[in-house]
Parts: structure tokens; sequence; C-alpha cells
């Protein structure tokens, strides 16, 4: 079945137009790369609220995979890990792990990114740099394990 998929750039500036959004256009040609369906993209500010309701609302359009971009590192206004934690189920650790050991490879300042995955309601929601490159190079490290998430938290008879 096609992984339906919602993308939510989260950035002060890019939400006030002081620079273009770049992540959610990268992350719309990686997720029709790896043969999704986007069916929602938004652009919200470093807004613990905000984010919150761009997930539900994603959730609401029938989104099983929500990609954001943004928000994850160091700085005091990056609040994504923040406020998709509050309204997760669950944290899925091997995600943020995995996106840190491998972006090790290409930056020391892999260890920057507090990237995680989530699930929400039924929907993975895996939280990716703001760096458009970053995002999808962290896209890339863990798209093996997406689609079989997906199929257990909708409840698809799954092989194992
Ligand atoms: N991971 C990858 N693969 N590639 C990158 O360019 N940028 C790092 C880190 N992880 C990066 C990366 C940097 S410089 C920062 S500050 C953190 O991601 C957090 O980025 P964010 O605050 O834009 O989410």
């Amino acid at each position: 079945m096609q992984i339906q998929v919602g993308i939510i750039t989260i950035s002060d500036r890019a939400s006030r137009g002081e620079y273009d959004d770049l992540g959610g256009p990268a992350l719309q040609k990686a997720a029709q790369g790896y043969g999704w369906k986007v069916l929602t993209e938004t652009l919200v500010p470093d807004e613990k609220r905000e984010i919150q309701r761009a997930i539900r609302e994603q959730i609401g359009k029938g989104c099983e995979l929500i990609l954001t971009t943004g928000g994850t590192g160091v700085a005091l206004r990056d609040v994504t890990p923040e406020a998709v934690r509050e309204i997760a189920v669950r944290e899925l650790p091997g995600f943020g792990e995995v996106m840190r050991s491998e972006s090790m490879k290409i930056t020391q300042n892999a260890i920057l990114s507090r990237n995680l995955a989530v699930v929400v309601d039924k929907s993975l929601v895996i939280c990716l740099p703001g760096k458009p490159s970053g995002a999808v190079e962290c896209l890339g490290f863990v798209v093996g394990a997406i689609p079989h998430c997906i199929e257990v938290l909708q409840e698809v008879p799954t092989s194992c």
C-alpha cells in the first residue's frame, strides 16, 4: 500500500517569509522518490502549540507518516522534540540513535540534533534536522524501517 505522507517545515524565519522553505520541497522530492504519496505540506514557526496542531491536522487528513524538518537543535527556540514528545504515545529511540550515528560520518555537528521519531495516535512522526540536505540524509538512514513500522501502526496484517 502507498504510504500517505505529511510534511511540516518548522522555522520562525521561513514562516515570517524571511527566507524560502527549502526543506519542505526537498523532503517532498525524497518522499516521491521512495514511492510515497505526499498529501499535505505545512509551514509553522518554532512554537510548540503550532507544531502540535499541524501534526494533528495532518493525521486528520490521513497522513500515516509525518516528516518534520527544523527545530531539533540546541538553540533556545528549537522546541520540536519537546513539542512532539508531549503528544506522543511512545518514542522510537532507534531512529534518533541511527540518524545521529550515521550523520557523524558526515558532520561532527550531528550530535547537536535532537532528532527523533515518535508515534502520535497511529502515525509515525519523524523529526529531521532543518538543513534540507541534513533532513534528506537522515530520512535516508532510517527509511528501511518505515514501511513495516507503518504496517504495524496501521494494523495491516504483517509477516513478522
Ligand atoms: N545531520 C545531517 N545528516 N546533516 C547535517 O547537515 N546538521 C547538524 C545536525 N545534524 C546536520 C545534521 C547541525 S549543524 C545542527 S545545528 C543540528 O542538526 C540541528 O539542526 P536543526 O536545529 O536545524 O534541526
